[in-house]
């Protein structure tokens, strides 16, 4: 008869168990009862990258790999992208429904009230080399909050939470872009609020001599949907990174440093600066093929190619493709994009893409559009940063209100030497 258990035999000992199936998992705990001797630990199971661990319960993101679906709180990404701001999106993903215009409007001018940063940020910024790559400069601004907040400490006060959440929300941009100000040599331009989130982040990188910076209508919707497109993914690299130091009971300014950290990798965040840097290695659509090649030969990944979850499209890199087409009819187009269509056909058609179920992900197409806004290369993690901040902190915010937390802390199977005599420096003979 069916029931929502597991049934286990160790062939080891002959010994049956049963053990609860919920949701579609069994606890991992429950199979430390599973032992061959009294004083044996118990079964662990081993799942170095966690490729089938659930680390906690969540109801912020849904992700079908196989599909290809995306949705925030039930919400599909396309419809997000298409009818609501990245703003309404960050309310959505932190408290689980979209904002009224009145909730909105509120959130939105509490928001404004964060944006701005102690001026010995300034100071902080001006420490950094001129060529210091954004990204370490944001996650160091972003560290240094800790400092200028020690309130945020008290993690389990709710209404804390909630002001560390609009600082951090509002101050995001404005450290993002002094970065950016500081390695191009210009002065630091502050928060205008009263453009949108994305409009007055474009101020505070791009205005130069105008008394009152008024962004292009277009390049602001492109990037508050790009922002809109990287706001939560679900328990990815940098997520686990944010939830992970954050269940040790630290501010929140230091676990979004640390997932900055885990983001800034080229397999994560880092991945649309090294798709662009790639496509313009590859420099014309007539060196596809010959680089194809190498990539199958294991000389080098395809950038902006395959991804953990997704064994289909990534919803996201869709709707990047039809914005951008939007930016080019402003900028020109970016001519980067021929040679990215001519890689995106060759692969899908190649049995190693093919059998491997490598498609595009939100990375490979993104770069391109980027660069044909005017971002500098470095500064494209630094935008994935941003936007993800909402679902790092919504991930955050529900963790703590999550009764099953306690502090990460995984097994591991221990592979060195069980116990030796030591050895004093003088008689070691450098075997
Ligand atoms: N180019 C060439 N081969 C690849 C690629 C790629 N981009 N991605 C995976 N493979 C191959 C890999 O070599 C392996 O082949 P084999 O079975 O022969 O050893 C197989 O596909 C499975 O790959 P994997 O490394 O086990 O897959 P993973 O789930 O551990 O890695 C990934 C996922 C995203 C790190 C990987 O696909 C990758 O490195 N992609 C390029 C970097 C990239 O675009 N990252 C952005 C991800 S989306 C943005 C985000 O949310 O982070």
């Amino acid at each position: 008869m069916a029931s929502d258990d597991l049934t286990i035999i160790d062939n080891r000992t002959g010994r049956e168990y049963t053990v609860p199936i919920a949701d579609g998992a069994i606890r991992a705990i429950d199979l430390r009862q599973i032992k061959v001797s009294e004083d044996d630990f118990g079964l662990l199971s081993y799942d170095p990258s966690f490729d089938n661990t659930a680390s906690c319960r969540s109801a912020i993101t849904f992700i079908d790999g196989d599909k290809g679906i995306l949705r925030h709180r039930g919400y599909p990404i396309d419809q997000l992208a298409e009818k609501s701001t990245f703003l309404e999106v960050a309310y959505l993903l932190l408290y689980g429904e979209l904002p009224t215009s009145k909730e909105l409007e509120t959130w939105t001018q509490t928001l404004h009230n964060h944006t701005f940063v102690h001026e010995n940020i300034r100071k902080l910024m001006d420490g950094f080399h001129p060529d210091a790559h954004p990204m370490g400069m944001l996650l160091s601004g972003v560290g240094a909050l800790s400092t200028f907040y020690p309130d945020g400490k008290n993690v389990h006060n709710e209404e804390s939470r909630e002001l560390q959440i609009l600082r951090a929300l509002g101050k995001m941009p404005t450290l993002a872009a002094f970065a950016h100000r500081h390695r191009e040599g210009l002065y630091y331009v502050y928060p205008d609020n009263e453009l949108s989130y994305a409009g007055n982040f474009l101020n505070m990188l791009f205005k130069m001599g105008e008394v009152q910076y008024k962004p292009n209508p277009v390049m602001e919707r492109a990037l508050d949907v790009l922002f809109i497109l990287h706001a939560d993914h679900e328990q990815n690299c940098s997520t686990n990174a944010m939830r992970s130091i954050g269940s040790s009971d630290p501010d929140p300014y230091v676990s979004l440093a640390g997932a900055i950290g885990a983001l800034y990798g080229p397999l994560h965040g880092g991945a649309n600066e090294a798709a662009l840097h790639m496509l313009e290695r590859i420099g014309s659509k007539d060196n596809v093929n010959s680089f194809i090649k190498g990539v199958k030969a294991g000389e080098e990944r395809l950038m902006g190619f395959g991804h953990r979850v997704y064994k289909n499209y990534d919803p996201r890199a869709k709707i990047i493709r039809s914005t951008m087409e939007q930016v080019f009819a402003v900028t020109g187009r970016n001519p980067l994009i021929d040679i990215a269509i001519e890689l995106e056909r060759i692969a899908l058609e190649d049995d190693y893409f093919v059998t491997r179920r490598l498609y595009p992900n939100v990375d490979f197409y993104s770069g391109i559009i980027y660069q044909a806004m005017g971002f500098s290369v470095d500064m494209y993690p630094v935008l994935f940063a941003i936007a993800r901040t909402a679902g790092w902190l919504a991930q955050w915010r529900e963790m703590h209100a999550d009764s099953a937390t306690r502090i990460a802390r995984p097994r591991q199977i221990y592979s060195g030497s069980l116990e030796r005599p030591f050895v004093p420096v003088a008689q070691r003979n450098g075997k």
